[in-house]
């Protein structure tokens, strides 16, 4: 008999559900949006039971669908966007709206964690990662400083898909790969660093019981059954974080494959098959959804995020096309964007609406616009967005490929809403130098390689290179020469500019 599993994303956007099949065939899926908060400049919180009412609605939709019978599907599995802090009571009610990965209030309490671990070093030593603004560890203290009531009553600390589990489960727990984004995880025993943990201050009873990815946690409750209408008893597995399960659905099983993620934030991943130093903290360095597995990643903020930003912002004029054509938006942006010709005629966009993570720590960063003249127009804008983004892609990669010259990755495993577009795979292949592919399931998000994970816990594959044997190569842009040796000149360019205005986005930062 076929079976099934059910893969769930807890994005920033929305939280979308697969069902996958033992083939690796998506035979449903549904995305259900929810809004983001910004409560002031730079911060960004999220309402918890909007990540549940959407999963058990988008469970409801897919199971509806698909009209799989409930027996036939073998267990479930999580992604969700990394690092935010759901602080729970102790009879499990949120305390709190949750503090998201790209809220940037915590740089002191970043400051005071380092300081207190003994400078940047000592940290790298107790968790081989920095403490960035949107890792979990400076939301904690920045509750107890300006929260005090809210801290006192939160007993325990859980990641947004940690949450969402606890919901269907009843258990409390979370995982390796979301564990090591806490900043507060000694990532080489792949364990809480009870350590760090004590000299802050905190009890260590805020962290929950910490699993492998692929393991079984518990089963769905009948009252969870009833409001999702999966069957009561059905084994929930741990998950992972997306910046490390996404690109690992897309095939970062073996040392070097190399993924990118075009996602709200943009992720560049590379497998590792041991632990590795992360030699000043420039990257993160997290544990994988194996046990001998590890990730190196960096994360450029607001890589798809931009460019919604931008359709948002200044594209009234093609969204309403886009309504009464029934097009897709970004279609119509792209066909003007594809007029342009790289380096869109001297015209540069710095993607940092978010501040940054990588390689720039800079919670005062913002987005520029750089060389605009009378002859620029939508098109040029809207292909300097897309480049931008891939420039600050590429700074990313340089990081990674510095960590070892001699892994080579021989193409990139393009994934999110951006590999969706053509021109932007094309701008990836050639600012990175390399043959972009995209793989099945990569346009599913992290709810893929949930899948994915979930099916070796659950007994159907073996490991995670028999689970990623399912995946088909389906699309393969190869660089263009002329294209590569313009993107090399403005790419040097772009890196310039972000020093040259490096200290008035501080100064800009006192006006807001
Ligand atoms: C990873 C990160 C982002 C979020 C977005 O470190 O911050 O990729 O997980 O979902």
């Amino acid at each position: 008999m076929k079976k099934y599993i059910l893969g769930i994303d807890i994005g920033t956007s929305g939280t979308k559900t697969i069902l996958v099949d033992d083939e690796g065939r998506v035979a449903a899926a549904k995305t259900v949006e929810y809004p983001l908060e910004t409560p002031k400049p730079g911060w960004t919180q999220q309402n918890p039971a909007d990540w549940w009412q959407a999963a058990a609605e988008s469970i409801r939709a897919v199971l509806e669908k698909s009209k799989v019978p409930g027996d036939q599907i073998a267990g479930v599995g999580f992604s969700g966007q990394m690092h935010g802090m759901v602080a729970l009571d102790e009879v499990g009610e949120v305390v709190r709206p949750a503090i998201l990965w790209n809220d940037q209030r915590t740089e002191r309490q970043c400051e005071e964690i380092t300081e207190t671990a003994g400078g940047l070093s000592g940290l790298l030593s107790y968790t081989n990662n920095r403490m960035l603004t949107g890792f979990t560890g400076g939301k904690i203290l920045w509750m107890k400083e300006e929260e005090p009531e809210n801290f006192a009553r939160t007993k325990v600390i859980l990641n947004p898909k940690d949450y969402v589990r606890y919901k269907l489960t009843g258990v409390v727990a979370t995982e390796v790969s979301d564990a090591s984004g806490t900043g507060l995880f000694d990532v080489k025993n792949r364990c809480f660093s009870d350590e760090l943990i004590a000299k802050l201050g905190l009890a260590r009873s805020l962290f929950p019981k910490c699993y492998e990815s692929y393991e079984i946690v518990g089963q769905v409750t009948s009252e969870a059954a009833k409001l999702t209408g999966l069957p009561a008893g059905l084994p929930v597995t741990a998950g992972g974080g997306d910046a490390v399960i996404q690109t690992m659905g897309s095939g970062l099983v073996h040392q070097g494959v190399l993924g990118v993620v075009i996602g709200t934030s943009g992720v560049v991943a590379m497998g590792l098959d041991g632990y590795k130093e992360n030699a000043n903290g420039e990257l993160q360095l997290f544990c994988s959804n194996a046990k001998h597995l590890w990730h190196a990643i960096g994360v450029t903020l607001a890589a798809g995020g931009s460019y919604r930003w931008y359709r948002d912002a200044l594209c009234a004029a093609e969204k309403e096309e886009a309504a009464r054509t029934g097009r897709d938006v970004y279609d119509i942006l792209g066909e003007a964007a594809e007029k342009v010709a790289p380096g869109c005629g001297g015209l540069l966009f710095l993607p940092y609406l978010s501040g940054e993570r990588c390689p720039h720590f800079d919670s005062d960063a913002r987005g520029v616009f750089y060389g605009l003249g009378l002859e620029h127009g939508k098109g040029a804008m809207s292909r300097a967005v897309m480049e931008g983004v891939t420039f600050s892609l590429r700074d990313v990669w340089e990081k990674i490929r510095a960590m070892d010259e001699t892994i080579r990755p021989e193409k990139v495993v393009l994934s999110g809403g951006g590999a969706l577009s053509p021109l932007w795979r094309q701008i990836v292949a050639d600012v990175f130098h390399m043959p972009v592919v995209t793989v099945s399931g990569s346009g599913e998000g992290g709810a893929y390689g949930a899948a994915l994970v979930a099916g070796v816990g659950l007994g159907i594959w073996k490991d995670l290179i028999e689970a990623t044997s399912v995946l088909r190569e389906e699309t393969r842009t190869e660089p263009i020469p002329e294209n590569e040796e313009v993107y090399d000149r403005v790419y040097a360019l772009y890196d310039k500019i972000y020093l040259a205005l490096k200290d008035s986005f501080k100064d800009l930062s006192q006006l807001r």
